[in-house]
């Protein structure tokens, strides 16, 4: 059985540079498959409203959505260290919203940490929810709650007062308390200097090189098709294994080869007793 790392585990890992590789998972089958794989930590995402429910975005999915994502996700992988992200307007409105999500998080879904998105804006928020002694992700650069304010999913700190500001970001989160960053869609240059700078785990999804890599797993096994992020590394093409299975099962039940004896359950008396059983509906 695999040991469930800590806190202590990333930040010792920090220090010794040994790489956090990371998923997003967000059912019972996956998380159980990143737990078999030895994975170090999972995220529940709040891109559960893109690549599992067909949305366009993350922002219509609720603190509903993400509970029921996260037991069933921990009921996959107990063994495993997982970040339950809060979902849009569960933490923006005030500390006090904040702490009440956060707190449902760790109360109904048993996750061991959660994200919120933003930095300065949001330096009140981690405060309170990490003094309520829940564990803090902060989550800096491309933010996909606010692509509107961004003008759509674009990579971030690419110029000096954008990364500048990053930095400062990322200062913030680590002074309110929080234990992790996670840096999206940013030069590696900029996310390099912030994980030297910054004492806790800086992980990179699409940011270059840091303390650790997330991917999310539908993009990294082709299970999404609407697009890939420049960043993404497709290790398997699932979609087409499931379309090619798909059309060899329509194609045998349509001519009749499936299924066949040996999916069948036999009966267990003679056959005589079932023909005479039948001439009684007759
Ligand atoms: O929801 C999510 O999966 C995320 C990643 C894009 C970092 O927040």
């Amino acid at each position: 059985m695999v040991k469930k790392k800590t806190i202590k585990d990333f930040m010792r890992m920090k220090k010794e540079g040994e790489q956090v590789a990371w998923v997003t998972a967000y059912d019972y089958p996956m998380a159980s498959f990143a737990e078999q794989a030895g994975m170090d930590m999972i995220l529940v995402g709040d891109s559960l409203g893109m690549v599992v429910l067909g949305y366009s975005g993350t922002n219509p999915v609720t603190m509903e959505d993400c509970i029921s994502h996260c037991q069933a996700v921990r009921r996959g992988a107990p063994n495993t260290f997982i970040v339950g992200d809060m979902p849009f307007m569960s933490y923006q409105k005030s500390d006090e919203d904040a702490v009440a999500n956060a707190g449902r998080f760790i109360k109904e879904a048993g996750v061991d940490c959660i994200k919120l998105e933003g930095g300065m804006r949001v330096a009140s928020r981690i405060k309170a929810i990490t003094d309520a002694g829940i564990m803090v992700m902060g989550h800096i650069g491309l933010t996909p709650q606010s692509t509107g304010q961004l003008g759509g999913f674009k990579a971030q700190g690419r110029d000096v007062n954008s990364a500048r500001n990053l930095i400062r970001d990322a200062l913030a989160i680590q002074e309110a308390g929080a234990q992790m960053l996670l840096i999206e869609a940013v030069p590696p240059e900029v996310t390099g200097f912030i994980a030297k700078k910054l004492e806790i785990p800086v992980y990179s999804i699409g940011a270059g090189s840091c303390d650790g890599q997330l991917l999310i797993c539908s993009d990294m096994l082709g299970l999404f098709q609407a697009f890939t992020p420049k960043f993404v590394k497709k290790y398997a093409n699932l979609s087409q294994i499931i379309i090619n299975a798909f059309k060899e099962y329509i194609s045998e039940v349509k001519s009749g080869v499936f299924p066949a004896d040996e999916h069948m359950y036999h009966i267990q008396e003679p056959e005589e007793e079932f023909e005479r059983m039948f001439k009684e509906f007759k």
